[in-house]
């Protein structure tokens, strides 16, 4: 049994979800984290909205709102379409916590101490018109590593590559289109070809094992080729202080917004254990270096997490060229994988926000409950090549797969269990086809397990589905429905046991996709309480108050997830009450969804 980190990319609070956001980080780090859970590990999960930086003064400024009224506002709803989905966070938090705050500064106050943060004389853009200080946010350009004409100063929307302005092909002022002049300016650079070599070592580790995605890995093999100092510190009004003396009364100067996000795992583990507690307890998964660590997120986020963030824990550490010594968190685990999931699109155009070409979390979840969605984007997501999402193929599967293979199972099964016997009958001598359809089921156990340990949900569903299809079979073959005589009653009870026990098994199968669901199947057959713990919001007010910008309470993702059922087969209990079922999975019109569209 190990001690599991999972480690959930942060949503910019500036606007809600939409299901591309969720199939990219959202609905494979719960499954995993779910079944991780179930096989007996200990895991910590953690997130939170990230609010600085760029993205978020772009909106706030369309909004006509300051920072911390749209962060607040969007954390709320954010939090809302992550828990409507059931993603059993123990803490999703925010970045504008003062825990989050001081946890970012010691980190940068370390690796300043180490030697790994150099000040640097750069080119900064200023207005010609105006002679004030363009802020990053207000320039754009073209990228110069993939051409795209919209790529902002600080990074590419379209490649994912982080950007400094001064990279930019045809530099433009977003206010008025007119050329910025770069001054010279001060800023901190994180002394990446110092930790080279600690990287490339980590990283060759981690090929070894086999264990990543090709694509993630042979990314992150190459970004370290071109590896050079980043800067870290931005000409930008919202963000974390600079922890140094001269920096920290500079109103427009600020950490990078992704030098702190990276942090939030690190400072929301604190921050949960503190809550806790046991304000330690953050260390189990953090300084056992037997503890695993696994990072999910979308493609565009894998340079951060493969690179950026191991540096600076590497430079933390003190382990790169320049020695040093660690920190007062210590030696802090490096990934033990970047789970990254490539992009979903709508039909054949990649999602956006801005384009108005969305699917909106808090909707879809409106209109057709959060398991349908889960289901898809197990079964058809943009695990390691994009996927497009369309309402044909969301209604197919809906309907051929959840309705007519596993939601026709439970029916069938529950409705004759209740007509003939009322509650689950005891069995009599097994047969053969019994004994076989149980040990099928029970090896679902192995064979899902596995493809989930290994983040293959595509595969670890349709397996799933395949053992579900074996228990319909066995109906088919078995044919309890005609069992009506008096003489037959015993072989009926036996054969409706062996059903309700592989239906069963299957639903904790596919618990770790379909929860709500597994709830729901688990009261059919008359189970008490819910089988899968759910999260919940807990309004809560900030540890460290006045240090950072928000003083208002704020909702945080919490649950307690210790009654989480063991992954195995479990008997099930002669006598429980089965009533006549109404049905768990709703058949979908294509009709109408798409006329419901137009
Ligand atoms: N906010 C970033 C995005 O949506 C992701 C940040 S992940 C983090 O792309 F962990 F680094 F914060
Ligand atoms: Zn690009």
């Amino acid at each position: 049994m190990s001690t599991v980190l999972s480690a959930v990319a942060w949503p910019y609070a500036n606007g809600p979800r939409h299901i591309g956001h969720v199939a990219g980080f959202g609905v494979p780090s719960d499954v995993f984290s779910r079944y991780m859970r179930m096989a007996g590990h200990d895991v910590l999960m953690v997130s939170g909205t990230d609010e600085h930086g760029t993205p978020i003064l772009v909106a706030a400024d369309k909004a006509g709102v300051t920072p911390v009224q749209l962060t607040n506002e969007n954390n709320r709803v954010i939090v809302e379409d992550l828990v409507g989905l059931g993603l059993s966070y123990d803490l999703f938090t925010r970045t504008t916590t003062g825990n989050h705050y001081a946890v970012v500064q010691e980190m940068f106050s370390t690796v300043y101490r180490n030697g790994y943060m150099v000040e640097q004389t750069t080119q900064s853009a200023i207005s010609p018109s105006t002679g004030r200080t363009l802020p990053d946010r207000y320039i754009e350009g073209t990228c110069p590593i993939c051409k795209y004409p919209e790529a902002r100063g600080d990074q590419c929307d379209n490649c994912g590559n982080q950007l400094d302005p001064t990279d930019l092909i045809d530099p433009r002022s977003k206010i008025n289109g007119e050329t910025p002049e770069f001054v010279e300016t001060q800023h901190f650079f994180l002394d990446l070809p110092a930790l080279a070599d600690a990287l490339g070592e980590w990283l060759a580790g981690r090929e070894a094992s086999g264990t990543w995605r090709p694509n993630v890995i042979r990314f992150s093999l190459n970004i370290l080729k071109e590896i050079r100092p980043r800067a870290m510190t931005r000409d930008i009004d919202w963000g974390i202080p600079i922890p140094l003396e001269g920096w920290r009364e500079q109103p427009t100067k600020r950490l990078y917004v992704w030098f702190d996000a990276v942090i939030g795992y690190l400072s929301a583990s604190i921050e949960w254990a503190r809550r806790s507690g046991d304000p330690d307890a953050w260390r189990r998964w953090w300084n056992d270096p037997e503890a695993l660590s696994y990072y999910f997120m979308g493609k565009d986020n894998i340079t951060f997490h493969s690179q950026i963030w191991p540096a600076e824990l590497l430079a933390y550490a003190g382990q790169g060229e320049r020695g040093g010594e660690p920190g007062q968190y210590g030696v802090l685990n490096l990934p033990t994988e970047v789970v990254s999931s490539e992009y979903l699109t709508m039909g054949d155009q990649q999602f956006s926000s801005s384009r108005g070409h969305v699917l909106y979390v808090r909707d879809f979840l409106a209109e057709f409950g959060p398991d349908a969605l889960r289901y898809f984007i197990c079964a058809a997501g943009p695990e390691t090549s994009d996927a497009a999402f369309t309402w044909n193929d969301f209604v197919t599967r809906n309907n051929s797969e959840l309705v007519a293979g596993w939601g026709n199972l439970v029916n069938r099964t529950a409705a004759m269990i209740a007509k003939n016997f009322g509650e689950i009958p005891a069995a009599g001598p097994l047969e053969p086809v019994d004994e076989e359809v149980l040990a099928a089921v029970r090896t679902g156990f192995d064979t899902v397990g596995e493809l989930l340990r290994h983040h293959k949900l595509r595969a670890g569903i349709a397996e799933a589905m395949r053992v579900v299809g074996e228990v319909n079979k066995y109906l088919t073959v078995t044919e309890p429905y005609k069992m009506k005589d008096p003489s037959q009653a015993e072989r009926l009870a036996t054969v409706l046991h062996v059903a309700a026990q592989c239906v069963l098994d299957c639903n904790t199968i596919l618990a770790p996709f379909l929860p709500h669901a597994a709830n729901r199947v688990h009261a059919v057959f008359g189970g008490e309480g819910e089988l899968m713990p759910m999260p919940r919001v807990d309004e809560v007010s900030d540890l460290d108050p006045g240090v950072g910008p928000n003083d208002e309470t704020y909702p945080v993702i919490t649950g307690d997830y210790s009654a989480t059922p063991t992954w195995e087969s479990h008997p099930v209990t002669v006598g429980a009450k089965v009533a006549k079922p109404t049905p768990v999975f709703t058949k979908l019109d294509l009709d109408e969804v798409l006329a419901d569209r137009s």
